[in-house]
């Protein structure tokens, strides 16, 4: 039996320690390139993802409401954000191996697997850096708990891969261009170099990610004639729960391919 594409995605979300999952998953990443490279590609095939990736026993996960509020100007504030940076890679390794093995049935170019390997490549990556930074500071991750929510909008749009597209990488990860410049301002304030440096490498490489979702949205919505516009709104209605909130980092969003009139029309409109 070959092992494809989708059965290394599966490998990597039922492997529950985080060092473990990123270790897989940077390997097939290169055992991917390498075949793509070769002209002898690994075979897509097709494997059951879990409803929910493995994770180990600790962080404990709290309702957003319960996870306790620290400075960002101390210490521990500054541990305390790291550490839900962690998380979110962690998170974001697995559903870029989630959106390979989930919809089998949607047929993409070869392009597509090459961007979000990338990309879950890329995330391993970043949670290796900011588990160091925890490691170098006396913490690690799963010293603290975390957020219980990270995996709501890969189950509420297990079946709509344009709802996954629109959510994930156009409204989660095009967040994280509007917050990690504050974020490392933090971090150089505090003359942490370290995570300045890990922050910077996020930074860089989370725009990829946002373009690789504008650019399979975009291509799904020409394939079946729909306005890209209209649609994005309508799926981020439907499972996107809570207004987009600005300032937008309307420079980076627009070198991903993201233009201002996706994202402006779904804040929350105050009333004067
Ligand atoms: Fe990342
Ligand atoms: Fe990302």
């Amino acid at each position: 039996m070959t092992f494809c594409l989708r059965d290394m995605a599966v490998a990597v979300l039922t492997t529950a320690d985080p060092r473990v999952k990123t270790a897989l998953s940077r390997e097939f990443a290169q055992s991917w390139r390498d075949a793509r490279a070769a002209e002898r590609a690994i075979p897509l095939g097709t494997a059951q993802p879990p409803d929910m990736p493995s994770r180990p026993d600790k962080p404990e996960l709290l309702d957003p409401r319960d996870v306790p509020l620290r400075k960002p100007g101390t210490p521990e504030g500054r541990i305390a954000l790291l550490h839900a940076i962690a998380h979110i890679e962690l998170n974001a390794v697995d559903l870029h191996w989630d959106i390979i093995a989930r919809f089998p049935d949607i047929d993409f170019p070869i392009g597509f697997y090459d961007d979000w390997v990338q990309a879950a490549d890329d995330e391993s990556k970043h949670f290796n850096l900011i588990a160091d930074c925890l490691e170098a500071r006396g913490s690690h991750y799963g010293a603290l708990p975390a957020h219980a929510g990270m995996w709501n909008s890969a189950t509420q749009t297990e079946q709509d891969i344009m709802g996954r597209l629109a959510v994930v990488p156009m409204v989660l990860e095009a967040r994280g261009l509007d917050v990690t410049p504050g974020m490392i301002a933090l971090f150089k304030q505090a003359k942490d170099k370290p995570a300045v440096d890990a922050l910077n490498v996020i930074y860089a490489e989370e725009v990829a990610h946002v373009a690789y979702g504008s650019k399979w949205f975009h291509f799904l919505c020409g394939r079946h004639d729909l306005d890209p516009t209209p649609t994005f709104h309508s799926l981020v209605r439907r499972y996107f729960h809570g207004a987009l909130k600005p300032p937008f980092n309307e420079e980076k969003r627009a070198e991903a391919g993201l233009a201002p009139d996706f994202y402006w029309p779904l804040v929350e409109r105050t009333k004067p």
